[in-house]
């Protein structure tokens, strides 16, 4: 990679990290368990001057995979023509379309929230892609007040997903959509 494409990445992602530990989101540490501030960094790294949707998709969920713990599943589901399509995961196969107010997926699509499921047999309608997930975290993607995705990942440990991974994820998609 050229210096001038190092310099721009850093100077980003001084910005970046500058305004978060300032902003409502002061909460998310670098020394939290999982470092998602690291994360977001390496991301951003990765991405480099890639400015296609789906490559940089990929690689975050291929981060995702490498860097969280104890997870089983790890992908997004893009909006297409008002519906969720399976986009680019990490783990088993798993179901291709999800409308949206279905499953953890499209209540999360519809509501524009993060939604954290601690026991997905709780959960009414939950989808069962992996017999072996119990947990869930579902957060969507927006970009100019558009959804345009939502990152999906499941744990096989109830109650995986805690407050601190709900802040560190919204900071990782903050972090790759100027690049989507
Ligand atoms: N559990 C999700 C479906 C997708 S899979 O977990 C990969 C849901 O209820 O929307």
């Amino acid at each position: 990679m050229q210096q001038s494409n190092n310099s721009s990445i850093s100077q980003r992602l001084k910005v970046m990290v500058d305004s978060n530990r300032q902003s409502q989101n002061s909460d998310v540490k670098a020394t939290s368990a999982v470092d998602y501030l690291l994360i977001a960094q390496q991301l951003v790294g990765l991405v480099g001057d890639e400015r296609d949707r789906i490559a940089n998709l990929a690689n975050c969920t291929a981060l995702l995979w490498q860097e969280l713990g104890n997870v089983n599943w790890v992908g997004f589901y893009l909006l297409k023509r008002n519906r969720l399509v399976l986009g680019p995961f990490q783990g088993k196969p798993a179901c291709s379309r999800i409308e949206l107010g279905n499953g953890v997926c499209g209540t999360a699509a519809q509501m524009l929230k993060t939604i954290i499921v601690a026991d997905v047999h709780q959960f009414p309608g939950h989808i069962a892609c992996d017999d072996i997930s119990k947990s869930e975290i579902v957060l969507p993607v927006i970009i100019e007040g558009r959804l345009v995705a939502v990152l999906d990942i499941d744990s096989p440990e109830i109650d995986r997903f805690d407050h601190q991974d709900q802040q560190g994820l919204e900071h990782v998609i903050r972090a790759l959509t100027p690049y989507l």
